[in-house]
C-alpha cells in the first residue's frame, strides 16, 4: 500500500472513530493518543516520509499535513462539545464558580419588633407569659374594672364569640390570669394579638399586637415605672428621643398616663403606650391585698412602634403580604 493510500485509510479510520465519539475523558484521550500521540498513526506516517521519492515528497507531505490539521481541528471541536454537554456525566466540576443563590425569606417587621421588645424587657428581669385570645368578659373587662355598660364593651369595638366570650380587645386580660394563678412578687411581659371591631384605615386594623407589662411587689413606685419605660423607649428609638408622660384615665390603673414620643419629621407628639399604677380594685378582684402589694402595668402597641421605627405610613401593609413590602426587612 502506498503512503498516499495509507493516509486515506487513516483519514477513514479517524472519521469512523468520530462517528461514535465518546464523552468519557479517558476514552477521548485514548483516541487522541492513537492518532496524534508520539507513536500514533500520524507520527507513523511522517516517519515513512523518507521512503518517498524526492520528487513526490512535497505532494505527499502536503497531504499528510492536511490530514494532521483535519484531525487536530476536529478533535478540538469535538472536545469543546463534550466539555459543555458532558459535565454531569464526566464529573467535571469547577469549584471556583460562585454558589447558587436560593431565594430567602425575611422576618416580618412585626416579629422583628416583638423580638426586640422581648429582648429588652428580658434583659431587665421580666419573664414572658402568654394568655388566651378568646376569653370571657370577666377577664377581658369586669376584673379590670371595666363595668357592664362601659363604652369599651360596645358591640362596635368588641368581637363577641358567644354571649359571654370575646376575642380579647387587649392583652390586659392576661394581667388577671397571672395574678389569679400566682402570688407576688411577679414581673411579666405578655406579647400577643388583640382584636377590635373598628373601621379599617391607615391607622386601625381589626387585629394588632400588644405587649402588656405587669410588675407587682411591695413598694413599687410610679417613678420606677417611669424609669423602666424611659429606658425601654431609649433602647428602641435611641438616646436622642424626646419622651413625655401625659395624665389620662384607664379603669384598671390609678393614676394613669399615656406616653408620647416626639416625631421630629411630622413635628408632633405620638402616643406609643398606656400605663399606670395597678388600681386597688383590680388587686381586690384577684385576691391580692392592696395594703401590702403595689404594682405598675403598661400596654404598648407593636404596630405603632414598628411604624415609627421603620417609617411605615399604613398599618395595612403589615397584613397584605405584599412581597415588595416584606423584602425590605
Ligand atoms: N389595655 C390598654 C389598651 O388596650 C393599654 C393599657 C393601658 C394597658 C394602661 C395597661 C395599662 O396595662 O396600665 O388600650
Amino acid at each position: 500500500m502506498s503512503l498516499i493510500d495509507e493516509i486515506e485509510a487513516v483519514r477513514k479510520d479517524f472519521r469512523t472513530a468520530l462517528d461514535d465519539f465518546p464523552t468519557d475523558p479517558q476514552k477521548i484521550d485514548e483516541i487522541r493518543i492513537r492518532f496524534l500521540g508520539r507513536k500514533g498513526m500520524i507520527a507513523n506516517l511522517f516517519s515513512q516520509m523518507n521512503t518517498i521519492a524526492p520528487e513526490d515528497r512535497a505532494k505527499v507531505g502536503k497531504l499528510l499535513n492536511k490530514l494532521k490539521q483535519e484531525i487536530q481541528s476536529k478533535f478540538e471541536l469535538q472536545l469543546k462539545n463534550v466539555d459543555t454537554s458532558s459535565k454531569t456525566d464526566s464529573g467535571i466540576l469547577d469549584y471556583t464558580l460562585p454558589g447558587i443563590d436560593f431565594p430567602c425569606g425575611s422576618i416580618h417587621p412585626i416579629e422583628q419588633t416583638l423580638t426586640q421588645v422581648k429582648d429588652i424587657f428580658k434583659s431587665i428581669g421580666f419573664s414572658i407569659a402568654y394568655g388566651p385570645e378568646v376569653d370571657d368578659e370577666y377577664h377581658n373587662f369586669e376584673a379590670l374594672n371595666i363595668p357592664k355598660h362601659h363604652p369599651a364593651r360596645d358591640m362596635q369595638d368588641t368581637f363577641y364569640v358567644t354571649d359571654e366570650s370575646v376575642l380579647r380587645t387587649h392583652t390586659s386580660n392576661v394581667q388577671v390570669h397571672l395574678m389569679e394563678n400566682e402570688q407576688p412578687p411577679i414581673r411579666y411581659i405578655v406579647p400577643g394579638r388583640v382584636y377590635r371591631n373598628e373601621a379599617i384605615s391607615y391607622k386601625n386594623f381589626c387585629l394588632f399586637h400588644q405587649v402588656e407589662g405587669l410588675y407587682v411587689d411591695k413598694n413599687v413606685t410610679f417613678s420606677e415605672l417611669k424609669g423602666t419605660l424611659d429606658y425601654f423607649i431609649r433602647r428602641i428609638f435611641g438616646d436622642e428621643i424626646k419622651i413625655r408622660f401625659r395624665p389620662t384615665y384607664f379603669p384598671f390603673t390609678e393614676p394613669s398616663a399615656e406616653v408620647d414620643i416626639w416625631n421630629s419629621e411630622r413635628k408632633q407628639w405620638l402616643e406609643i403606650l398606656g400605663c399606670g399604677m395597678v388600681n386597688p380594685i383590680v388587686f381586690k378582684n384577684v385576691g391580692y391585698d392592696p395594703k401590702i402589694w403595689h404594682g405598675y402595668a403598661f400596654g404598648l402597641g407593636i404596630e405603632r412602634i414598628a411604624m415609627l421605627k421603620y417609617k411605615i405610613q399604613d398599618i395595612r401593609h403589615f397584613y397584605t403580604n405584599d412581597v415588595r413590602f416584606l423584602e425590605q426587612f
